[in-house]
């Protein structure tokens, strides 16, 4: 299919079928970071005691640049990859310096911060500030891939950044938040990995192209190491 036509079915779905997240209430750069760092190797449920008690210890960015170590640690203290919230803090300080206290506004800015790439960075864009940049986690690109029908590689950086830039053209400017949510959670509680899709509730299921082709269980392609 061509991507412009799951905009507005996914939209649609998201606003619908979204779950009630503690992060998607005032979603503010500073809380959607957090959020996203803790969410990128850990489950959902698992993350949301971790995220309250954090922004109740360290409500902003100088709080974050100020923290003491143990403290930093012992808040992260079960999340594991610790680097995660040492990387923050860095990020944390590059803002007080670089960006006068004030998380930076713009895609490239927030590209700047030590441990944020383009998901996170796109995250950020998007449901913080609204601009129409995608976020491609590996959910996301299992989506894609399976509804283009797509065999290529998501393991390979170059996959990755098409996918990137193909979103990038079909984000509704007036719904950029709700249409890269909307990706995530399809992938979270719909497009799942493995043999068994819930195609029955997918917005998407009759433009896919590996539900048509009878191929869910061999997209996505996703090579060792
Ligand atoms: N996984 C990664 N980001 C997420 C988000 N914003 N909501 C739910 N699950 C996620």
């Amino acid at each position: 299919p061509a991507l412009y036509e799951m905009a507005d079915p996914l939209v649609g779905w998201y606003r619908e079928h979204k779950r009630d997240l503690p992060w998607r209430k005032d979603p503010d750069a500073y809380r959607v970071w957090v959020s996203e760092i803790m969410l990128q190797q850990t489950r959902v449920e698992a993350v949301k005691p971790y995220y309250e008690r954090f922004l109740k210890k360290l409500p902003t960015v100088r709080d974050l640049a100020d923290a003491e170590e143990d403290v930093l640690l012992k808040l992260w203290e079960g999340l594991g990859y610790y680097n995660r919230v040492r990387n923050m803090q860095k990020a944390a300080r590059q803002i007080m310096v670089d960006f006068g206290g004030k998380f930076p506004e713009t895609y490239e800015e927030i590209c700047s911060l030590k441990g944020i790439g383009s998901y996170t960075a796109g995250a950020i864009s998007a449901f913080a500030y609204g601009l129409p940049r995608p976020a491609v986690d590996g959910n996301v690109l299992r989506v894609v891939m399976r509804l283009t029908g797509s065999h290529a590689d998501i393991m390979k950086q170059s996959v990755k950044r098409k996918v990137e830039d193909a979103l990038q053209e079909v984000i509704p400017k007036d719904a950029a938040s709700d249409f890269d949510q909307g990706l995530i959670e399809l992938g979270a509680i719909v497009c799942v990995p493995n043999g068994s899709p819930r195609c029955e509730e997918c917005p998407l299921a009759s433009i896919c192209e590996a539900r048509k082709q009878g191929l869910t269980g061999e997209i996505p392609v996703k090579s060792k190491a």
